[in-house]
């Protein structure tokens, strides 16, 4: 009897391993992927993405963030850092004011692709709802409601 139990558990466990080691390297060739993608067009007063970009991005956050992050990133709450009634916190804007910029590329997508669970958050993933152009798109439409010295500021923090 003990001794199916253990057998059980190991079996168990190594799966365990076995998914999270999957997960690792599925999220390495991402990274390496979006990596490739980066290099794109440098015009509109300077930001890396495109026109074509921020069109597209600004309807993927409506269609996928507005409803936590508010119409123009701004959130929905008065106060973000303030914990909701059910302990958890409220989606922070995104629009320059809160830390958002604090963080490269890299991390952004990362949020974007896990979302916030993983880290204790709220935030659903998007690895397998949008596209690779989706989330750059996005992600552009997310800077894009930086002002000009949040950017910069955020440029000079990540430079390349
Ligand atoms: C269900 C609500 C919800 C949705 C939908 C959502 N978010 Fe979030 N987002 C959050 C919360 C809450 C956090 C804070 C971390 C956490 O609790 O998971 C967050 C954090 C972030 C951050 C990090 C902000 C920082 O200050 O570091 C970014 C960037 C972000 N979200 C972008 C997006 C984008 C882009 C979308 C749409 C593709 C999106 N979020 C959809 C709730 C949401």
């Amino acid at each position: 009897m003990l001794n199916k139990y253990l057998v059980i558990t190991a079996v168990s466990l190594m799966s365990l391993i076995v998914v999270s080691c999957d997960r690792d390297s599925t999220s390495e060739a991402k990274k390496v992927t979006v990596k490739k993608q980066t290099s794109i067009v440098q015009n509109n007063s300077k930001r890396w993405y495109t026109k074509a970009q921020l069109i597209e991005g600004k309807q993927v956050f409506k269609n996928n963030c507005v409803v936590c992050h508010g119409d123009s990133g701004q959130g929905l709450t008065e106060n973000w850092r303030e914990a909701l009634p059910d302990d958890t916190y409220p989606a922070p804007p995104v629009n320059g004011t809160a830390h958002a910029w604090h963080h490269s590329r890299e991390a952004l997508l990362r949020t974007i692709n896990n979302g916030g669970i993983p880290l204790g958050g709220t935030m659903p993933p998007f690895k397998d709802k949008l596209t690779d152009k989706q989330k750059e798109e996005v992600l552009a439409y997310v800077m894009s409601l930086w002002p000009n010295n949040i950017y910069m500021a955020w440029k000079k923090r990540n430079p390349s």
